[in-house]
């Protein structure tokens, strides 16, 4: 990983994901480095991605990559847990610049976090099924023990505002009363769209688990990078946040809001570079 000679301070950071769970990582970064300018891709228009095949989602990163460098960002977060557990190489070997994907941030306070070693990972069907967070925890701690679960209805759930709704418990108690079985202390919200369900989670689960927002330990690996880069933006000037969408983009700014926990201002529609 090399950083570009000509990344500057006041360039953009650039974020992807498949739609809006990646506003909960944009959230974190505005929290945590509040100079920063950022531009965002929601890929809308094919979303989801956690449902895909891994062929699929390496095509789409690739495409949604190249669009944010046509915005001659300085880092890339890939704030998809989907394409971090699948397709991080891909993101890695078109940049030039860094690239903080969730997997290795997530895995890492995890590991901090569990006294028992013993780990809970939930996410969308492509990222259980990778095993990434399974190889990054233990590549971290060998004796760790980690359990894990797809949870692919808790995505449309977070979409359609539903986060603490009657029918969103019952499916949590269904996915997650397996996991506590098997004496886990700690949670890995392993899909940008979990932490909106934060409160059902820790309800269903008897508010005996630390959950893992992946998108805050990645926001924290960002502020790490730009500072041994010498990378921040000097500037306190208010930031430009940019967000773009490849479909529908007032859906976009209504469901958003939640998620970023502020307006969103104005969303425009792009076209990902297609590279068949
Ligand atoms: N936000 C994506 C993730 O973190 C999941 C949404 C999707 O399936 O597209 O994995």
């Amino acid at each position: 990983m090399t950083y570009s000679q000509k990344s500057k301070e006041s360039n953009p950071i650039g974020v992807f994901d498949s739609r809006i769970g990646g506003l909960t990582v944009v959230k974190a970064l505005m929290d945590l480095l509040p100079h920063e300018n950022i531009v965002y891709f929601g890929d809308t228009a094919r979303v989801p991605y956690g449902s895909k095949s891994p062929e699929v989602i390496r095509e789409y990163a690739s495409e949604d990559t190249r669009l944010l460098l046509g915005y001659d960002v300085k880092l890339i977060v890939i704030a998809c847990n989907t394409v971090s557990a699948v397709a991080l190489d891909v993101v890695e070997n078109i940049s030039r610049i860094p690239v903080v994907g969730m997997i290795l941030p997530g895995a890492e306070a995890a590991v901090r976090s569990s006294k028992k070693k013993r780990i809970g990972v939930i996410g969308t069907s492509a990222t259980i099924r990778s095993d990434a967070y399974t190889r990054a925890i233990q590549s971290l701690e060998n004796s760790a023990s980690v359990f894990k679960a797809a949870c692919p209805l808790f995505v449309p759930l977070a979409e359609e505002g539903l986060t603490r709704h009657k029918a969103t418990q019952l499916i949590a108690k269904e996915y997650l009363f397996p996991l506590t079985l098997n004496k886990i202390d700690t949670l890995v919200l392993g899909c940008t769209h979990y932490p909106l369900l934060k409160e059902t989670i820790d309800l269903v689960t008897n508010h005996s688990l630390t959950l893992i927002d992946s998108g805050e330990a990645a926001a924290r690996t960002v502020l790490k990078m730009l500072d041994d880069a010498c990378l921040r933006n000097p500037s306190a000037l208010k930031p430009n946040v940019t967000f773009l969408v490849s479909d529908i983009p007032y859906r976009f700014s209504e469901v958003g809001e939640p998620f970023l926990g502020r307006k969103l201002g104005l969303v425009k529609k792009v076209t990902p570079i297609h590279v068949r």
